[in-house]
């Protein structure tokens, strides 16, 4: 078992940056809600208390009993901090002045090993309407700036320390090495957590948790059920049953594309063409969350059956990663549908299967350089993501095999372009929508009344926030009469400039 940091979450937004800045360092971190503290503590070397929306001196503010850390070291952030000093009958206040933004910390205790080559005028980022307005005789200040006095302090004699700014921002900028003073020098983690060492204990577990056992995967073309079945592949070989379902709503050729980069990959894969079942159940179906439900329960169904076809097959293996699970057990629970999103999310009930998930403590980038560490190709480790549903909600309105052929040729010109003008890797997703919309349009001496084409780039971190990429005006224009000039059907191409929010990344 890895060397482990806990990260307690309050329910700041950051606290998903602290982790992933942890890991950085190649220190292995979990993240649980603060009201869910694992029982056993003996794995843990340090404890970070993230920030919070809250005050701690609200009358339900999340609270910890830090004594059950012992000797453990522990470093609180932001309310992390706050909560700290309350505890111990320091005085926490709302902010007389603005405590948001840039500030620098003039006064640096360097004797201390928080904050060892943390420079004199080093560039802190504050975020909180609450300060720290005075702390116990057993603390002391370790750091200020010149509005924020007790900008870090810690408990004399004792691994307790708090900041009252963010280190997880890259605006803090020597904020890696103060968590590397806390990670390596304060906890005595060794850094050793790296992709090649996930990959071999990954494989080792897996190997002791499968032995004989059958695991059947559904592959989706994409980064992350690609990596966790070669992981599964890696441990089990060919008692590991890969499906590819072609639900008729992939990109121009994907199917047997992926296909072949599957087999080149000793996967056991099967592809099943299963196009007319799904068109056949969005017969009619014009409405967003009808058509989601029935592209999921078709493939359910589908997977079901081939699945049985494979005798006496105990698990399911799944690609899901962290922040699905993070997301699951948030301090702010569930986040609402806005849309029924993972469409294969019902598939272990319906199966009632052991599920295996070898990817569920890893973040996307992560995932990424364990792919690389297994050597899966480049191409398919930078691909965008794409929804479950594929161009099924692309297509607004009812789908047609013939609406599926006219948004195949779009996004493939699209695409294709991006990656001539090597805008692809610039862009974190891009595609085509086919709107059922139509426009008038003249092509030689002929009148023309065809349907139009949206196109979407964004640039994002996660999916959860997006803005729209300011692709170059040439590139725009060049697609743009590819497509009018070579697919039939379409004469009409606009360029989506939402951001999310508001709007979404999908159409539908
Ligand atoms: P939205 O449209 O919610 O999309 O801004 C955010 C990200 O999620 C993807 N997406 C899906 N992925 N099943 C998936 O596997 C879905 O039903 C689904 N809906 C949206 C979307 O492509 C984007 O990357």
């Amino acid at each position: 078992m890895a060397e482990q940091i806990l990260i307690l979450d309050f329910g700041s937004q950051y606290t998903q940056l602290i982790a992933r800045r942890v890991r950085e360092l190649n220190v292995y971190c979990e993240i649980h809600p603060y009201n869910h503290i694992p029982e056993i503590l003996s794995n843990y070397k340090g404890v970070i208390l993230s920030g919070s929306p809250c005050s701690v001196r609200d009358d339900r503010a999340p609270d910890v009993d830090l004594t059950i850390f012992k000797d453990i070291p522990v470093l609180g952030v932001c309310y992390g901090a706050q909560l700290i000093a309350h505890k111990n009958g320091g005085l926490v206040l709302p902010s007389q002045i603005r405590e948001y933004g840039r500030a620098l910390l003039t006064t640096v205790d360097h004797h201390n090993e928080l904050l060892k080559e943390i420079s004199i005028d080093s560039q802190v980022w504050m975020s909180h309407a609450d300060t720290i307005s005075s702390i116990p005789d057993e603390f002391e200040v370790i750091a200020s700036t010149p509005s924020v006095k007790i900008a870090a302090f810690r408990l004399r004699g004792k691994k307790l320390f708090g900041i009252q700014f963010h280190p997880e921002v890259t605006h803090t900028t020597e904020g890696k090495n103060l968590l590397r003073n806390f990670v390596v020098t304060i906890c005595g983690c060794a850094q050793d957590w790296t992709p090649d060492q996930f990959v071999e204990t990954t494989v080792a577990d897996l190997k002791q948790k499968l032995g004989n056992d059958k695991v059947v995967m559904a592959l989706s073309g994409g980064v992350d059920s690609t990596v966790a079945a070669m992981l599964v592949h890696q441990a089990i070989g060919k008692n590991l049953y890969c499906i590819f379902v072609d639900n008729g709503l992939l990109r121009k050729d994907e199917f047997e594309q992926v296909l072949h980069s599957y087999k080149g990959m000793g996967l056991n894969i099967k592809g099943v063409d299963a196009k007319e079942e799904f068109y056949k159940a969005l017969k009619n179906l014009s409405e967003p969350e009808a058509k989601r439900k029935a592209i999921g329960r078709t493939f359910i169904e589908i997977f079901d059956v081939e699945a049985h076809r494979i005798e006496d097959v105990k698990w399911l293996g799944q690609g899901t990663i962290y922040p699905d699970v993070i997301e699951s057990v948030s301090v702010k629970g569930p986040s609402a549908t806005i849309k029924s999103h993972h469409n294969v999310g019902g598939l272990p009930a319906k199966m009632k299967m052991k599920v295996v998930e070898p990817l569920n403590t890893l973040f996307k980038d992560e995932v990424r350089l364990v792919g690389k560490t297994l050597g899966i190709d480049p191409l398919i480790l930078g691909r965008h993501p794409f929804p479950g549903p594929g161009l099924g909600i692309r297509i607004l309105g009812e789908i047609t095999p013939e609406n599926v052929r006219i948004l195949q040729e779009v996004d493939s010109i699209f695409i294709s372009g991006l990656r001539k003008f090597g805008l692809y890797e610039k862009v974190w997703q891009a595609g085509a929508m086919l709107l059922p919309v139509y426009s008038v349009g003249v092509m030689g001496d002929e009148r023309t009344y065809e349907k139009v084409a949206a196109l979407r780039a964004v640039i994002s971190v996660d999916g959860m926030t997006a803005d729209w990429a300011h692709l170059p005006h040439d590139f725009l224009s060049e697609v743009s009469s590819d497509i009018i000039n070579k697919v039939k059907g379409v004469n009409r191409v606009v360029y989506d400039i939402s951001s999310k929010p508001p709007a979404t990344i999908e159409w539908e």
